[in-house]
This record gives structure tokens, C-alpha cells and sequence, in this order.
């Protein structure tokens, strides 16, 4: 499959190399706003062609576009990439604005064309060997989970974190999408949620790189503690936040009716992952059944890339993607109008990934 991507910018690299491992995807362009970046990229990478947006989205040959610009772009380039008749992939969160995530999932349907929204760490080899102990039972029916993102900020070394304070960022939009995906892809979509939030400071400070004191302004709060009702009756805590320098908290852990499940970071793709079971002592590390353990950013693009070749479901859609963007969304305004916000929108629970598969391919 014929592949641009938009945006060359910090995360870019690991899609290129995506590029060189899955057969499937062949990057044949890359774009940025800044020609620069794409020109390095491409020199980088060895990629037939560097240009302008406009330019790759008129390129006939392109199937796909692969969208890593800052998320305030994110919906701009997924529609223009709809409306020159691609299939759209791209990094999270799907939009900043509801509005626009409806708009993009209604586009992509009037066209037949699929979207696809990272983050794909769910398909790792962590957490699809916790989706198979959950799926085997071994926990029995979850009752809860807990899900706790909290650290000082991207400041210390994102060498341009504006973006990270701005609306559509913050550690519940940025940072957020990483546990909410795993959250759904083990226990199921979410009927409500309910949260609080606050902004700490009203401008933090750059310490690492070019721009070392640079002040930037908070626009989205940097602390956020949400409940999570699950459809199937599960209760989720999340807290995420920017605010914290130093925690003990784990990442995420899944209570069941017969044990409890310790998950691995979701913003990585192995383990370890530690079961309990009722009635035995302590916890046992299970060793991981799945492959894909490494940094495989772009295994999302490749599942959706067979998916178009076969006609099955993609695993990280658009669909889950807007059901976790009216989550967060859901969340801050609880915080703002003080009551439970009711989900609208609802997902499949993606299909998990088969044991055995062979390295660097996917199901077809
Ligand atoms: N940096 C990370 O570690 C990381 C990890 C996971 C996900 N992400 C996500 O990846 C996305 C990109 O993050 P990043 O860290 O690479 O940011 P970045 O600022 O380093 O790169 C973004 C690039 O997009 C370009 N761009 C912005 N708007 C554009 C537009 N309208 N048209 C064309 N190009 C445009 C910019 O010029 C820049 O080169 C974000 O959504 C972020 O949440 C980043």
C-alpha cells in the first residue's frame, strides 16, 4: 500500500522505520509544513519524494496518509486526506473538538474510507497477553481498574511542549488516550464518566533543549481525576497529571471477580504483567504470549492496511478513537458543570491479535 505522511516532526522517525519492517506500507512521500523537515526526513529515510501537503494529497498513487502533526491539525489533515479520497491514520487524539471528530468518522463513511487513530500500543505483546488472560478468565469478571498517568510535565524533555499545554493536549488529551484505549480494549466501552480537574499554574518553563526558559502558557488543566463507568459495570479511576514529582502509583491494574491483573505501561508494548489469582499468595509474573514487544508505533497503520486488503474490521479505528475523545471531553466538562456526563458514542472491543503470528505480519 502506497503511504504518505504529514507531519515529520519528534515522533516521525518510528513511523519511517515502520515503513522499512511491515512489507505492507511503503512510504513514497512525507510533507510537513515546514519543507525543511520533510527534505530531512526524506534524505533520512530514503523517501522518494519530499513536498507539500497539497502536493502528496494530489498524488494519485497515495492510499494512505499517515497524520503526525500537533493535534490542533489533526482533524484539518485527516478531512483534507478524506476529501483527496485516501484512507487517514493518524496520531492521537483523533481531534481536538468533538465536532470535529464526528465530522471526520461522518466524511470517512460518505467516502468509504477507513480511520485509523493511535495510540496501538494495545496491540503490543503486553497488553494482548493481559486481553487473553481477561478473555480466559483467569481474573473472572472485571469489577474495576485503576489507571494512574502522573509525572512534572513534557517540559523537561519535549524540546517544543507548547502544544502540550494548549486545548486537545494536557495529560488527560495527551497522555490520556494511552490508558483509556487499554481500558476499553480489556474491559469494553464506557457508559459514563465523571471527573475534576484543575490548572496549577498558568505557565510552566521549558528546561531541556534550544528553547531552555522559554516560558509557555497552560490553556488545559494539568490535573485530572476521573471516574469511568464501563457499559458492563465495571468502575475505573484514572488521574492524570502533570502536576506530581514523584509517585509510587502503578500504571494500570484490572480487579476481578477472581483476581487481580497488574497491566503494563500502556504507552509501551511489553511487559512485565503479573497476575493474582483469589486464594493464592502474591503476585506471579506470566510470561508474555504475544509478539510485538519492541516500539512498534505504525502496527495500527499495518492492521488497518490489512484490513483494506481483506475486508475485516481494523483494530485502532476511528470509532474507538472519537468513543475516547468524548470521554475526555465528558470528563472536563463533569468537572465544569459539576454532574456525570452520559456517553453518546459507543465502540467494539477491537478483535484481540491470534498467538503465533508470524514476525512483522499481521492477520489478513
Ligand atoms: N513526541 C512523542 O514522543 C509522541 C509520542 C506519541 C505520540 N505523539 C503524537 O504525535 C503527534 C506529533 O507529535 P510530535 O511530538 O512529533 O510533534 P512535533 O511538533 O515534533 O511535530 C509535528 C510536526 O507537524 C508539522 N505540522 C503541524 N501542523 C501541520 C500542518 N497543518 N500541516 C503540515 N504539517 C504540520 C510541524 O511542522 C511538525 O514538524 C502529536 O499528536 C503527539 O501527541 C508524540
Amino acid at each position: 500500500m502506497k503511504v504518505g505522511i504529514i507531519g515529520c516532526g519528534n515522533i516521525s522517525p518510528i513511523y519511517f522505520e515502520a515503513g522499512r519492517k511491515f512489507d505492507i506500507l511503503d512510504i513514497v512521500a512525507c510533507a510537513d509544513m515546514d519543507e525543511q523537515k520533510a527534505k530531512a526526513r526524506a534524505e533520512e529515510f530514503g523517501i522518494a519524494k519530499a513536498c507539500g501537503v497539497d502536493e502528496l494529497l494530489a498524488d494519485p498513487e497515495i492510499e494512505l496518509v499517515i497524520n503526525l502533526t500537533i493535534p490542533a491539525a489533526h482533524a484539518d489533515i485527516h478531512l483534507q486526506a478524506l476529501r483527496a479520497g485516501k484512507h487517514t491514520y493518524g496520531e492521537k487524539p483523533l481531534a481536538v473538538s468533538l465536532e470535529d471528530g464526528e465530522a471526520i468518522l461522518a466524511l470517512a463513511k460518505e467516502k468509504g474510507l477507513l480511520v485509523g487513530v493511535a495510540p496501538d500500543t494495545f496491540l503490543g505483546g503486553g497488553i494482548q497477553t493481559c486481553r487473553k488472560l481477561i478473555d480466559d478468565g483467569w481474573i473472572g469478571r472485571p469489577v474495576a481498574a485503576t489507571a494512574f498517568m502522573v509525572g512534572s510535565g513534557p517540559e523537561s524533555w519535549h524540546p517544543n511542549p507548547g502544544f502540550l499545554y494548549e486545548a486537545g493536549a494536557g495529560p488527560l488529551f495527551d497522555m490520556g488516550p494511552y490508558y483509556l484505549t487499554a481500558l476499553i480494549n480489556l474491559i469494553g466501552p464506557l457508559q459514563s464518566v465523571s471527573g475534576s480537574a484543575r490548572i496549577t499554574s498558568s505557565e510552566r518553563t521549558i528546561t531541556n533543549g534550544i528553547n531552555y526558559g522559554q516560558k509557555i502558557p497552560v490553556e488545559t488543566p494539568t490535573h485530572i481525576s476521573a471516574t469511568l463507568d464501563f457499559a458492563g459495570g465495571a468502575v475505573g479511576t484514572l488521574i492524570t497529571s502533570f502536576d506530581v514529582w514523584g509517585s509510587q502509583l502503578p500504571n494500570i491494574e484490572i480487579y476481578g471477580t477472581e483476581g487481580t491483573l497488574v497491566v503494563p505501561h500502556p504507552n509501551f508494548y511489553d511487559g512485565p504483567m503479573l497476575v493474582k489469582r483469589k486464594n493464592h499468595d502474591g503476585f506471579t509474573e506470566i510470561p508474555l504470549t504475544h509478539g510485538y514487544t519492541e516500539n512498534s508505533r505504525g502496527l495500527g497503520v499495518m492492521d488497518m492496511a490489512c484490513a483494506l486488503q481483506t475486508g475485516r474490521a481494523h483494530r485502532a479505528s476511528g470509532e474507538m478513537g472519537y468513543h475516547v475523545l468524548e470521554a475526555m471531553h465528558g470528563i472536563l466538562l463533569s468537572s465544569e458543570e459539576g454532574r456525570r456526563y452520559d456517553m453518546k458514542s459507543s465502540c467494539a472491543k477491537p478483535a484481540p491479535l491470534a498467538l503465533g503470528l508470524p514476525k512483522n505480519a499481521l492477520d489478513r
